[in-house]
């Protein structure tokens, strides 16, 4: 697959089939993923992989606890900032309603939006759950690296015929998860992600999230 094929096929799936992904898959694409440049060399990504009865262990974990704690357990870090100013906004709003569009759930349905929300923490039916973990000690710099390993991840998964969905979502469990993977006090968690293969006929998976145009973000000069 050429590399600006497998950057227009990615997207964020929200729906997998459960066919299971071999190991040895999933050790390439993270190992792969390694040749991410990161500042000095640090090479500051901590990746945890399940599967199989690691992924529904944790998710029978988790469902009791989200109805006991519909808000679960806060973030080990703020996520967006706060006030959201424009343009971001506005961004964050219409992609949500899409979301939810292709799905045909509207905006003002909680109930319905909450467990769409919810099928996060599933993986979306993924077979292979992925923790990214970052040192607490780190700063933006590593951060930023990580986000590019993060991308790796999602590009190599293509080449693969695999999708993916990063998913911050699972920050709002840290506590559960933290201890579910045995997190070392030093690290925490930055992101997870679902990895398998695409239902194509989910309706979840049917819309494509919008781009603004290059001239509203971009400057060229001396060309
Ligand atoms: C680090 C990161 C975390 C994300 N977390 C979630 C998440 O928890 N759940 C989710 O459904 N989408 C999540 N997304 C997906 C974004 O909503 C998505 O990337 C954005 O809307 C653009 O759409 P696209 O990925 O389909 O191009 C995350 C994306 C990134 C980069």
């Amino acid at each position: 697959m050429h590399v600006r094929d497998a950057v227009s096929s990615r997207y964020s799936c929200r729906a997998f089939l459960p066919t299971p992904i071999p190991e040895q898959t999933v050790r390439d694409i993270v190992e792969r993923a390694t040749r991410a440049p990161s500042a000095g060399n640090m090479q500051p990504w901590r990746i945890y992989a399940i599967a199989g009865e690691r992924v529904e262990a944790l998710k029978a974990l988790l469902a009791p606890r989200m109805n006991e704690l519909p808000k679960a357990e806060g973030g080990d870090y703020r996520i967006y900032p706060d006030p959201m100013e424009e343009p971001y906004r506005t961004r964050r709003f219409a992609v949500g309603e899409l979301l939810y569009k292709s799905i045909g759930v509207a905006r003002e349905d909680k109930p319905a939006r909450y467990r769409q929300y919810a099928r996060n923490f599933q993986f979306f039916g993924a077979p292979v759950g992925l923790f990214f973990a970052v040192e607490r000690a780190h700063g933006v710099a590593q951060w930023a690296d990580i986000g590019g390993y993060l991308q790796t991840v999602m590009l190599l998964a293509r080449g693969y015929g695999l999708h993916t969905c990063p998913q911050q979502a699972w920050v709002s469990w840290h506590r559960t998860v933290r201890s579910f993977l045995d997190l070392p006090p030093e690290l925490m968690i930055y992101s997870g992600m679902a990895l398998g293969l695409a239902d194509e006929s989910a309706a979840i998976n049917s819309w494509r999230s919008p781009r603004e145009p290059l001239a509203s973000w971009a400057a060229f000069s001396g060309f």
